[in-house]
């Protein structure tokens, strides 16, 4: 089964589904036939949610990270306008986004203080960790989701990881993944400064417009600004705080804040 970026499935008004034929991805009814693809949906993504709590208790870093990651990509997908059916898709990828972490070693991932250059390298092959674990899974596969996991760490100025793509190369899930994720770590604690306010961590994202993140998708949060702070501050106002002990002081040559996601 050949894979297929969902923004050509769009284009297309279908995608095969993963037992073989074609299903519509225009609307949730048109796939709630008898073959049970939309149980087949509903099935994907909690198993993507459980997925990415596993990889966010592996983490103590992290608190539910992949869930808000999951909640903002939407958002943004949903004010770019790509409809709801593949908005739901880029949801499901950001759950996953770093399923790859999973085969990490624990001495990395939960090494309190900062990382060495040699273990950075290997944080950094999460991505393509990521994308050989999903790839198997028809479902996912069709819909884009291990492209998006692959390059959720690209750059649109071509200065990320794994392939160095840049600008609309980059499967525009993975771009609007990649700001989610950046939004994500900077309103969480590390070990070197506490949660930013939601308007410096805003500001971040419109200033790596053009650098790290697509314009477009910069534009699609402005656009959601206002929804995704509720949301945020609805997430401050009902986690417990996090003890920050982690080992994300900064990659060597340092980064911005907007690079906090790994
Ligand atoms: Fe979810
Ligand atoms: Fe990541």
């Amino acid at each position: 089964m050949t894979e297929m970026d969902p923004w050509d499935a769009a284009r297309l008004g279908t995608a095969a589904c993963c037992s073989g034929h074609r299903i519509a991805l225009e609307t949730e009814t048109a796939c709630a036939g008898a073959d049970g693809c939309n149980a087949v949906t509903v099935l994907l993504h909690e198993m993507a949610e459980s997925l990415g709590a596993a990889i966010d208790a592996k983490d103590p870093c992290t608190r539910e990270h992949s869930e808000e990651v999951a909640v903002v990509a939407e958002m943004l997908a949903l004010a770019l306008g790509v409809g709801h059916d593949l908005a739901r898709v880029v949801h499901v990828a950001g759950h996953l986004h770093d399923i790859g972490k999973i085969g990490l070693p624990d001495a990395v991932l939960r090494k309190p203080g900062a990382l060495t250059a040699e273990e950075w390298e290997l944080v950094r092959r999460h991505p393509v960790m990521g994308h050989d674990i999903l790839q198997p899974v028809g479902c996912l596969r069709v819909s884009g989701v291990p492209r998006m996991v692959l390059h959720h760490h690209e750059r649109w100025d071509g200065r990320g990881y794994p392939h160095g793509l840049a600008g609309p190369r980059i499967p525009l899930g993975a771009r609007i993944i990649a700001v989610a994720d950046s939004l994500s770590a900077m309103l969480q604690p590390r070990s070197y400064r506490a949660p930013l306010p939601f308007v410096e961590a805003a500001a971040e994202v419109r200033r790596c417009a053009g650098a790290q993140f697509d314009p477009r998708v910069v534009d699609g949060f402005a656009a959601a600004e206002a929804r995704v702070a509720a949301y945020f501050a609805g997430r401050a106002a009902a986690l417990p705080p996090v003890a920050a002990q982690d080992r994300e002081s900064a990659p060597p040559g340092g980064r911005s804040a907007a690079g906090d996601a790994a």
